[in-house]
């Protein structure tokens, strides 16, 4: 019978004899899988085990809290914190093409996560138990779409691990690798990790940084976290969380129009809001939200945050539209 707790039970297990008294490192990223993943090889090995969380500051309202404070509350890992918001603020500095954005994320990230990863092997050695293991939270759709094959090969590059240098090179741990994604869900509720983690919707590696459109600065993350955070209320209370793949907000920094309000004229910026629905993000078509949530919104959006006068609808399919702006 397939149980959450069975699973659980044989996957510690497991963990438990690959790691023996190993250290293991994880590095989370605020997602699904790694947090389950970090949570299952906690429940098996305990203290021989440390997270490690790169904030680049590129993340939603919350969600950083979300992993330093729920996270570790409610499974006991240890967690070391890399505030990095400020070299990724300045790899980001001017640019404005978006793949040029997503390489200067993922090579900060890969920065960071060796400054702290050298910290956490350092230690470790100097108490005599070094560390000889990376957890990832590979599925098994990733494991078959990869060609099942072992090792670091496997890693896709949006992990964004597939880079550190030669003396922090791991072996894996992928205790999720025989799960689907609904299960990992179930695994990750009877291991204790926190609902907001457990039902997040996809979430891009590069973060708001690829929904600005032009270039990342402090103030433009600071407008778009406040439109995304109105928006994913609304979409919550409206209980409409489990109907949509995701919910993109997107800050056209760029481009400006004229708007009205009271007795003034405003000179603001668009909000576009791209909720799609999919089943694996191949393929998605726009949502058809209702129209009094789109409005409620759109109203809360230019009302609480004076910079934006204007709220669009993403009415496009991908193909030929991606979900992402960027
Ligand atoms: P697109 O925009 O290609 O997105 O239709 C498909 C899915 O992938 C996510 N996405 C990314 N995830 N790094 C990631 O980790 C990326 O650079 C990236 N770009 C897009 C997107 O949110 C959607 O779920």
């Amino acid at each position: 019978d397939w149980t959450a707790e069975n699973v659980v039970e044989t996957l510690v297990e497991q963990v438990r004899e690959q790691i023996g008294e190993d250290r293991v490192l994880c590095a989370l990223s605020g997602g699904v899988d790694s947090s389950v993943a970090a949570a299952l090889v906690q429940k098996a090995v305990g203290d021989q085990l440390t997270c490690v969380f790169v904030d680049h500051g590129l993340l939603r309202e919350g969600e950083a809290e979300q992993v330093e404070q729920d996270f570790v509350e409610a499974t006991g890992v240890k967690l070391v914190v890399n505030d990095a918001k400020k070299q990724f603020l300045e790899a980001l500095d001017g640019v404005t093409d978006p793949e040029e954005k997503r390489k200067a994320i993922g090579r900060e990230f890969i920065r960071a996560l060796e400054r702290a990863a050298r910290e956490v092997v350092g230690s470790a050695e100097a108490d005599g138990h070094p560390v000889k293991f990376l957890v990832q939270g590979t599925l098994y759709p990733d494991v078959v779409e990869s060609g099942g094959g072992e090792g670091a090969a496997n890693i896709k590059s949006h992990h964004n691990v597939g880079g550190l240098p030669d003396d922090l090179q791991f072996e894996l741990i992928e205790p999720l690798r025989s799960l689907f994604k609904d299960e990992v869900r179930q695994v990750g509720l009877e291991l204790g990790v926190p609902e907001g983690i457990v039902w997040r919707q996809p979430f891009p590696g590069p973060g708001l940084g690829i929904r600005i459109v032009g270039a990342v600065t402090e103030e433009r993350l600071d407008v778009l976290r406040r439109a995304d955070k109105i928006a994913r209320e609304e979409l919550t209370a409206a209980g409409l969380d489990r109907d949509i793949w995701q919910c993109p907000v997107v800050l056209l920094a760029d481009v400006r129009s004229v708007g009205v309000q009271g007795d003034g004229r405003t000179y603001g910026h668009p909000i576009v809001l791209r909720p799609v629905s999919s089943e694996d993000a191949m393929t998605a078509d726009w949502s058809r939200l209702p129209y009094d949530v789109l409005a409620k919104i759109s109203g809360r959006i230019t009302n609480e945050v004076e910079e934006v006068n204007r709220v669009v609808l993403d009415v496009t399919s991908k193909p030929p539209g991606t979900i992402e702006w960027e």
